[in-house]
């Protein structure tokens, strides 16, 4: 499934946006401020129906406007035609609409592109709390097996009333008698999610080394599941909750499980979250993104659409030609930049080239020549 054309009213800096994409790469470039990241965003609106920039999400809406809309014309491998709509005034409900009918989610919507993006303050993923990485790895299997997607849901819904019931416990307001129940309920959903976590780890441990070393993250890099709880099934783990009750009850929630596991990455055996300098975050990050683009595309026979803002200002030149190297692969791909010359191969016949400036953006005309 590809994006092969983007509109947009009143989105950031745009009144308005109609750019066709390439089929592989396109290359989104202007100066500073111009609007480049504005782009990748609406593209990333419209294919998801949020703002992969901010959770405050009015801030989308252009200066002024009352309201903005997304429109997205898709192609499906097979050639079939698709399209895509988002309309978002701050205080209503979002309009998604799919092929014209108005859906609840777009995460549901079978013809639909899947989307990783690389924001350079996306960084926390790296070096921030694991429950960002958790949610992360959760969101990955929820693409790649969308069916899985419940398990993470109902995992989460045992643990908050399994806390509740701590709480009441706590005032005096329930009996132990009613906590095996819940524990057996969290241990059920929770060996699951645990399964899948491994399961992911294990598909994305290779592609992340890999990509980590074409990236010239220097050393060894590794990705690891480290997950709180290592019950051989549900039984075992809810006779783990059980022993663990009284510190439960004095913290007032349940402190063992799936909802404290970590997604380690380590370069030459030290986490980067803790011991990476900047550079060697960004390059953790930008590896583990090109690890799901490639765990995905096997999970789901598609490659996902790829967005990275301005990476390649922080690479060295024959970095930047591992990576071009890498985008040149199947897949649709569109990458931010200043400097045109900072990412080979931009001149190519094949590569589609966006000039952003002054609240608009352009195809260039070098195509045409
Ligand atoms: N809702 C909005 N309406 C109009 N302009 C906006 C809005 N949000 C951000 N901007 C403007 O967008 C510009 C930054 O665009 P951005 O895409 O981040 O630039 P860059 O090309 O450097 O990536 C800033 O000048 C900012 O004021
Ligand atoms: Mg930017």
């Amino acid at each position: 499934m590809r994006v092969r054309r983007l509109r947009a009213r009143e989105f950031r800096t745009y009144a308005r946006l109609d750019v066709a994409l390439g089929a592989g790469l396109t290359v989104v470039h202007g100066r500073n401020g111009a609007g480049k990241t504005n782009l990748l965003e609406a593209l990333y609106f419209g294919c998801t129906g949020r703002s992969c920039r901010t959770s405050n999400e009015r801030e989308v809406v252009r200066f002024g406007a009352q309201a903005t809309h997304i429109d997205l014309d898709l192609e499906a491998a097979d050639g079939v035609e698709h399209t895509l709509a988002v309309g978002f005034q701050p205080g209503e409900p979002k309009r998604l609409k799919a092929d014209g009918a108005e859906v609840e989610r777009l995460i549901d919507v079978q013809a639909r592109p899947l989307v990783s993006v690389f924001l350079p303050d996306r960084l926390d993923l790296v070096k921030g709390p694991p429950a960002l990485r958790r949610g992360h790895l959760d969101q990955v299997i929820a693409a790649a097996w969308p069916a899985r997607a419940e398990t993470r849901r109902v995992y989460g819904q045992a643990v908050a009333q399994r806390n509740a019931l701590l709480a009441r416990i706590r005032t005096g307001r329930a009996s132990r008698a009613s906590l095996p129940a819940w524990d057996a309920e969290v241990a059920r959903h929770g060996v699951v999610l645990r399964d899948h976590r491994a399961e992911a780890c294990d598909l994305l441990a290779e592609p992340f080394a890999r990509a980590a070393g074409d990236l010239g993250l220097a050393g060894d890099a590794t990705l690891r599941y480290r997950p709180r709880t290592q019950a051989a099934d549900a039984d075992a783990f809810a006779a783990e909750l059980a022993e663990r009750v009284d510190g439960d009850l004095e913290r007032g929630f349940t402190g063992h499980g799936p909802h404290r596991d970590e997604i380690v990455l380590q370069r030459d055996g030290r986490e980067l979250r803790a011991y990476g300098s900047q550079g060697e975050q960004r390059l953790g990050l930008l590896s583990l993104l090109l690890a799901e683009r490639e765990a995905l595309a096997d999970a789901r026979g598609a490659v996902p659409l790829l967005l990275l803002d301005d990476v390649m200002s922080e690479l060295d030149p024959v970095r930047r030609g591992k990576l071009a190297a890498r985008l040149d692969g199947p897949g649709q791909s569109v990458i931010t930049t200043t400097d045109l010359a900072h990412v080979p191969g931009a001149a190519a016949a094949s590569v589609c080239r966006l000039a952003v400036r002054d609240g608009a953006a352009l195809a260039d005309q070098a195509e045409a020549a």
